[in-house]
């Protein structure tokens, strides 16, 4: 906000009293703590400090330390924002591990006025505040712009309060990052799992996501919560981790399999069960799951237990249809696609015998979800 713009509306903003920055902070805690999303994280703290020290504008970055750049979210959907690890106020304050209030940026040498140029924004006054992890190494920094009070400049008291909300931040951030980067580290095995026991029976990478995102949708439609569609979805992948122990020659046989050959195979689903059953995990539980009953059969015909209807879990039978479905609708090195009509002819057929008739009819009344994620995760498009 410009200095003309306070005389005019004389709608400057006070500082806030102390029990009002209470409030703010304890309101903030509980978000804070709730926060598992690292993104969101970010935009709740770039919220708290905003309101702490009534500034037009607030941002949290991050430090990247593999490419040397700081990183922010400015807007839930949208692309980080990344800059050079010592670029503008906010580079200096990261890298000398030092507080900066300016008045007026466009009188400091450190100002970076690239971002205003590109934005049509102006900034004035600066305020930023580097903050650390539990080891006292400085991982990020707060930087608020432009103070909403009639003095337009951001004082001591600013940064006491927001020092205070950064050496909280801190900590909540570098837990953050270390859970998120658990996690990508589990999806990403979980993933590469999934790949191998595909890649054993000649299927491709894109199979197991397909198989993957067609299992959620299924789920949610069948009124699973979003917690358990979401283990389905990550879960799923692994259905056939069990035919890494199968050999070759049985699962790169070009013609059918003899009767022993086939008893064989179809230990691929309780090898997978003994590899996950133990586990406290429980998504590796669910796995341990989906790998045992994703070939049984609604009539009780399918294998290695012979379960019927709802004996077999829904997570067995949610699988089983996208798998079914998008073995039978992509090319494989030995096969073609078939033709999406004969596919759904088959599925359709299968109703109440291979499949539940219950969510073969969610599926086809919800066909156009299953028809965009195959034609979005086809063989020639890399997906995400
Ligand atoms: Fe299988
Ligand atoms: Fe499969």
């Amino acid at each position: 906000m410009f200095k003309n713009d306070i005389v005019h509306t004389s709608h400057a903003k006070n500082e806030l009293p102390s029990e009002e920055l209470l409030a703010v902070i304890f309101e903030y805690m509980g978000k804070i703590t709730a926060e598992t999303d690292l993104d969101k994280l970010l935009m709740i703290l770039a919220d708290l400090g905003k309101r702490l020290v009534l500034a037009d504008r607030c941002t949290v970055w991050l430090h990247n330390s593999e490419n040397h750049q700081l990183w922010t979210i400015v807007a839930h959907g949208i692309d980080p924002v990344i800059i050079p690890d010592e670029s503008g106020f906010i580079g200096h304050s990261f890298s000398t591990g030092q507080s900066i209030i300016v008045e007026d940026a466009y009188t400091d040498d450190r100002f970076n006025r690239a971002i205003d140029q590109a934005t049509g924004y102006r900034t004035k006054s600066v305020l930023c505040i580097p903050f650390r992890n539990a080891e006292g190494i400085v991982i990020g920094a707060f930087q608020a712009i432009n103070k909403q009070t009639e003095s337009e400049t951001f004082n001591e008291r600013d940064l006491e309060i927001l020092t205070l909300a950064a050496s909280y931040s801190g900590k909540s951030l570098e837990s953050s990052m270390l859970r998120n980067e658990l996690i990508e580290t589990q999806k990403e095995m979980i993933e590469t799992m999934g790949e191998i026991g595909e890649s054993r029976s000649q299927e491709t990478g894109n199979h197991v996501k397909r198989v993957a995102k067609y299992s959620y949708q299924l789920a949610k439609l069948a009124g699973v919560p979003e917690m358990q569609a979401r283990l389905l979805k990550h879960a799923s992948p692994m259905h056939d981790i069990g035919k890494v122990a199968i050999p070759d020659t049985i699962l790169l046989k070009p013609g059918a399999l003899t009767s022993e050959e086939f008893a064989l195979m179809k230990t691929h689903t309780t090898i997978g069960y003994n590899v996950f059953k133990h586990s406290k995990r429980e998504l590796l539980r669910t796995a341990a799951i989906i790998a045992h009953e994703h070939h049984e059969k609604w009539d009780g015909s399918g294998y290695p237990n012979g379960l019927k209807e709802t004996e077999i879990h829904i997570f067995g039978r949610i699988t089983a249809i996208a798998d079914v479905f998008d073995a039978l609708s992509s090319e494989r090195v030995y096969k073609r696609a078939w033709p999406i009509p004969k596919v759904l002819n088959y599925l359709q057929e299968q109703r109440g015998k291979h499949f539940d008739p219950y969510l073969i009819d969610l599926f086809f009344q919800n066909l156009d979800i299953f028809l965009d994620i195959r034609t979005k995760y086809s063989e020639e498009s890399a997906g995400d």
